[in-house]
């Protein structure tokens, strides 16, 4: 006899769920000024962005990250939307400036307070955190005193870590370091997109380097604090491609290879700075002895973020140094303009499990943007983001059943939020926030995550 039941479906939209691990991490993720708001509560300081954001020009509408989605006071109810969308983790992170005011000097114990609840809640509906400790808020008093370019930034940054870790380090087991600290370096200090907004050379390589030191210096402070911390770092990678077969093409894609993809991922993994990256930046690094072994110790785990590849033509003007990404025609795009490409995803998980050995990945970032309209009955359909959800979840089980060690997926992002220099134009959420109201409202692709996740759990 047969049993009647229906058996759970292993592939809802070609998804090969049994590719995944039964404890696999469905999650979300978010940053701290991207939706916490309240910038000048409980003694919090201002960052880089809140200087930012109040420069002429820089932010589309002029927006800033000053109320965003409330999230500092509305927790409650982000976590509950969470619990509701069945997720099992949650990737967040810790402001800077809300635990030291002024980057160093004396912590401030109404900011940690904050994490310690938020982290509780989670814990209390069955959530995992995973916290990033810096996810670009810089404290303002550091960038005062020379900011990434300094390897002072570095330093304090493993102290401000330990502190983050010592208080939290019984509930949070997840820890990464920086969030794409390729935007950092790269589209903060050498093409001027983002905060502080310089463009200067020297500085974009002394604040990679820096940075990556903060990395390898807050690794140790973490698990000085934390011993069963387990601990990686977000790099957001892309696929790359010549535009034509010509030698000028295909040297600048090997060298926009080496500007987002090996620059970060080179010394994490031991292996120093690339040479061929040394020599197109022509700047000495401000590199002293041991620096190195702490940036290359072994990670826990690897972050990808991943939202495009792409296609490069050779140009001197840049923005990197040598080469700048082309627009393909006819070839499907997100509300950002970026191009949709779920097989990149792919290729990349395939790229850090077998290049770099990753032991554990996570797919800390990954989503899309689209012009979200809201229905006469309040609901929000949103087909494209729902359609590019699915087909990325469909690559990382290819890259599962290849053997990639893939423990996680986080939808960038929960809620709608302030993106950066796009301000509140750029909607990502799987659920709708109404910045008049503050209403919230789970969209059709957040009702398809809650499908996938719920048929995985079913199997
Ligand atoms: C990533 C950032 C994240 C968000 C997404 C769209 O580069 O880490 O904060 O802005 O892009």
């Amino acid at each position: 006899m047969t049993d009647s039941r229906a058996l759970p479906d292993a592939a809802p939209h070609g998804i090969d769920l049994a590719a995944l691990p039964r404890d696999f991490q469905w999650g979300t993720a978010t940053s701290a000024y991207q939706i916490e708001g309240a910038v000048a509560e409980d003694g919090r300081g201002p960052s880089i962005w809140d200087t930012f954001s109040r420069t002429p020009g820089a932010i589309a509408n002029g927006d800033s990250g000053d109320t965003a989605c409330d999230h500092y006071h509305r927790w409650p109810e982000d976590v509950a939307v969470m619990k509701g969308l069945g997720a099992n983790a949650y990737r967040l992170s810790v402001a800077w400036p809300r635990v030291f005011p002024g980057g160093d000097g004396p912590a401030n114990g109404k900011g940690l307070d904050f994490y310690d609840r938020l982290i509780d809640g989670l814990l209390a509906a069955g959530i995992a955190p995973s916290v990033t400790l810096y996810h670009w808020d810089l404290p303002q008093a550091l960038q005062d005193r020379g900011g990434w370019p300094e390897r002072a930034t570095a330093e304090h940054f493993a102290a401000y870590a330990g502190v983050v870790a010592e208080r939290l380090g019984d509930r949070v087991t997840q820890w990464a370091t920086l969030n794409e600290p390729l935007c950092s370096a790269w589209i903060g200090h050498l093409e001027g997109v983002m905060a502080p907004g310089w463009k200067d050379l020297t500085a974009a390589v002394r604040a990679s380097y820096h940075l990556l030191l903060g990395h390898g210096l807050a690794t140790q402070a973490v698990r000085a604090a934390a011993p069963g911390a387990r601990i990686g770092i977000v790099n957001n990678l892309s696929t790359v491609a010549p535009a034509t077969d010509s030698e000028a093409d295909l040297a600048a894609a090997r060298r926009m290879d080496g500007h987002v993809n090996r620059w970060w991922l080179d010394p994490v993994h031991g292996r120093g700075f690339p040479a061929d990256m040394l020599e197109v930046y022509g700047v000495e690094l401000p590199e002293r002895p041991g620096d190195l072994a702490a940036i290359g110790a072994p990670l826990d785990w690897t972050g990808l973020n991943y939202y495009f590849p792409q296609i490069v033509t050779a140009d001197p003007d840049g923005p990197a140094p040598f080469a700048r990404m082309i627009d393909r025609p006819g070839v499907p795009r997100t509300g950002m303009d970026w191009e949709v490409d779920a097989g990149g995803l792919e290729t990349l998980i395939m790229r850090l499990t077998e290049e770099y050995g990753a032991r554990s990945i996570h797919i800390t970032e990954n989503g899309s943007s689209y012009p979200d309209t809201v229905a006469p009955d309040g609901s929000v359909h949103d087909p494209e983001r729902a359609a590019y959800l699915t087909a990325h979840l469909a690559a990382c089980a290819r890259a599962a059943r290849r053997g990639a060690p893939l423990a996680g997926y986080y939808a960038w992002s929960l809620l709608d939020n302030f993106e950066w220099a796009y301000g509140y134009d750029k909607r990502f959420g799987l659920v709708h926030v109404d910045y008049a109201t503050q209403r919230r409202t789970v969209k059709s692709s957040g009702h398809r995550y809650a499908e996938v996740v719920a048929a995985h759990r079913a199997l």
